[in-house]
């Protein structure tokens, strides 16, 4: 499969939110998605299969040195392809490049697949967040140290 990793534009608003509809529990406004855009925009990426819109990152700076992933989902028919693995390895460099040296995320805690995901890049399981979601169910947070290059 051949993937190649663009900056999010607003042309492609229509595309995140059906990725996110399809892989994320959670809804966002569309506002949701061009404030992230506006406040770390080098930071919202797109996974393309051809033209296709397969994946995105996107995240915040969180407070000092660190950051945080807001969102990131792969649509199920390019997933275990590496775009994924893409998507966030992209996401710290942009990080690092602002000098962040810790990346939280927030993880459903029976999303065991996006826990074995994170763990292998690097990310361990630091809280338990009861009731963390809309609907009542608990998260991890997790986070990992960037080490500066
Ligand atoms: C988590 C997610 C983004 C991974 O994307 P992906 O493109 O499939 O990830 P990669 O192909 O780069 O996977 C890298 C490694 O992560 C691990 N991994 C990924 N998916 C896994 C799964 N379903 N089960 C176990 N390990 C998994 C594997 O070690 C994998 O390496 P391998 O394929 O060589 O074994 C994707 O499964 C997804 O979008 N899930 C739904 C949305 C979601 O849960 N997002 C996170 C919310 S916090």
């Amino acid at each position: 499969m051949f993937v190649q990793f663009r900056l999010f534009k607003q042309s492609q608003l229509d595309d995140v939110i059906e990725i996110t509809k399809r892989n994320l529990t959670e809804r966002y406004n569309d506002f949701v998605f061009l404030d992230i855009q506006k406040s770390w925009p080098s930071a919202f990426i797109l996974g393309m299969s051809d033209q296709t819109v397969a994946g995105f990152i996107c995240g915040g700076i969180s407070g000092e040195k660190e950051a945080r992933i807001l969102m990131l989902a792969v649509d199920k028919p390019f997933r275990r392809n590496g775009i994924g693995t893409g998507l966030i390895t992209l996401f710290e460099q942009e990080a690092q490049k602002v000098k962040i040296n810790r990346i939280k995320l927030e993880v459903r805690t029976d999303n065991l697949e996006a826990i074995a995901f994170y763990k292998n890049h690097g990310y361990s399981i630091a809280s338990l967040l009861p009731s963390y979601y809309n609907d009542g169910s608990d998260a991890y947070s997790m986070e990992k140290i960037l080490t500066q290059s």
